[in-house]
């Protein structure tokens, strides 16, 4: 029987990488292989790059044709290496990312050893990992070690250093129903939660040599989930890969035109940089254009404004004007003079009168959303009329830390609901 390794590369919109990783199956100096890219919906840019290399006829392409908008209902690479497993007939199955790439020797190091250790079904080896700025500057680099043979894989083997048996898959699918589990709850760390699979059956075997490289790239899908929290308060503003700026608005996402961002006066500082399936998860809500400002059904929430005539500000959330009622209130809520709007008298009436705004807050009165409250040594974030926890890392996250938090009397703190708090968690990978 042929020893054919499957390779199985997933791919989304990494024009400037994924060339190197098919290169480097191309370059093996083991030459029994099949090559499956499964190209998850990407851009031109990705997709000419990778029809370059597909004259090969060990090179099979599938492009899952997916809608941004239903990105975020599966782990997409978990999907499309299930489906490569179905179509593909290799004696052993390994993986690669688009932002990864092997040693030439790669696939004959693994092959010998499996072949020679019949007891082995799975094989892992160091890796070489790269972790990039925003320049795609090499920032650090390091070797992630092996740490013998080992049953606890998850988290410290990479999804781009293993290869297995297909006939351990096959145990894996009869025992679990799938090869990786695709549930969206393992997008961080899918690889973690099949290896947990494998190791329900088999050890992993090290190999002492450094096999592949892995780069991390600001882009990448878990250095943009890392700290963001499943809940995203209203008036959060986030972009995906692409540079479209979006308003969370109740759970939808609002698109703020470019000359409408600057109308606003919004600032790119607090931009937070979300993964494209958190992106797409929200339903595209009405967009923010220059037209918005004139016309209070199209306005954006959580902005003061005033008008020409008038030296009263008003802080808009919905559709409700919330009069500021006195100066005291700037100072609490930290109001300055070159974030307020100006809009017309005729819009303003638009807008129905909701509950004024006083310096202190009470029981009889609703917190006003989008601000950053301290109480003790805690940080909050109002949303919904209630007061949300903010873990540090998950404030820095959200670009909250940076903004100088309003602090709660015990008593104003007491008088406010209290929400779910916006914490960041990892799934538990049990298998
Ligand atoms: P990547 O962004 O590199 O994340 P990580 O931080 O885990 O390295 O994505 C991992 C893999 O998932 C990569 O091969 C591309 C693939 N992928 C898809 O197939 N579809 C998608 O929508 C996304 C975001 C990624
Ligand atoms: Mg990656």
């Amino acid at each position: 029987m042929s020893e054919k390794v499957t390779v199985i590369l997933t791919s989304y919109n990494k024009p400037q990488s994924v060339g190197k990783s098919i290169e480097s199956v191309l370059d093996q100096s083991f030459e029994d292989w099949e090559l499956f890219i499964m190209d998850d919906g990407s851009n031109a840019d990705t997709q000419n790059v990778i029809a370059s290399y597909l004259e090969d006829s060990r090179i099979h392409y599938h492009n899952s044709g997916i809608s941004d908008s239903d990105r975020f209902k599966t782990t997409r690479y978990a999907t499309l290496i299930n489906e490569a497993i179905e179509k593909s007939s290799g004696m052993y199955v390994t993986y690669l990312t688009d932002d990864s790439f092997y040693f030439p020797d790669r696939l004959s190091e693994m092959v010998t050893y499996l072949k020679e250790h019949p007891k082995a079904e799975v094989v892992y080896s160091n890796q070489e990992v790269r972790v990039m700025n925003q320049h795609y500057k090499t920032n650090s680099q390091f070797i992630r070690k092996t740490r013998g043979v080992i049953r606890d894989p998850q988290n410290t083997v990479d999804h781009c250093s293993v290869m297995h048996t297909r006939s351990l898959a096959e145990k894996v699918k009869k025992e679990y129903g799938s090869y990786w589990d695709d549930h969206p709850q393992y997008w961080h760390n899918g690889d973690a939660a099949f290896w947990a699979r494998l190791a329900a059956f088999v050890d992993f075997y090290p190999l002492p040599q450094t096999l592949d490289a892995t780069v991390k790239t600001p882009g990448s899908f878990q250095r943009l989930n890392q700290y963001l929290p499943h809940h995203l308060p209203t008036g959060t503003l986030i972009k995906g890969l692409r540079d479209d700026i979006y308003m969370v608005d109740h759970e939808k996402r609002r698109q703020i035109e470019r000359e409408a961002f600057e109308a606003l006066k919004y600032r790119m500082e607090d931009v937070v940089e979300v993964p494209d399936p958190t992106l797409y998860k929200y339903l595209e809500g009405i967009p923010v254009t220059r037209q918005s400002l004139g016309e209070a059904a199209l306005f954006p929430t959580n902005r003061f404004v005033t008008t020409k005539k008038r030296s009263t500000i008003y802080y808009i959330e919905g559709n409700q004007k919330r009069q500021v009622v006195n100066r005291k209130v700037w100072k609490k809520f930290r109001i300055q003079e070159k974030e307020i709007l100006l809009v017309s008298e005729r819009v303003l009436n638009e807008f129905q009168t909701g509950e004024p705004i006083f310096p202190i807050i009470s029981a009889k009165n609703l917190v006003p959303n989008g601000f950053v409250f301290k109480y003790e040594t805690n940080l909050y974030i109002s949303d919904n009329h209630q007061l949300l926890l903010i873990p540090p890392r998950v404030a820095q996250k959200l670009k909250l830390s940076k903004r100088v938090p309003i602090e709660l009397a015990r008593s104003e703190f007491a008088s406010i609901p209290k929400g779910q708090p916006l914490e960041w968690k990892l799934s538990m990978l049990m298998p």
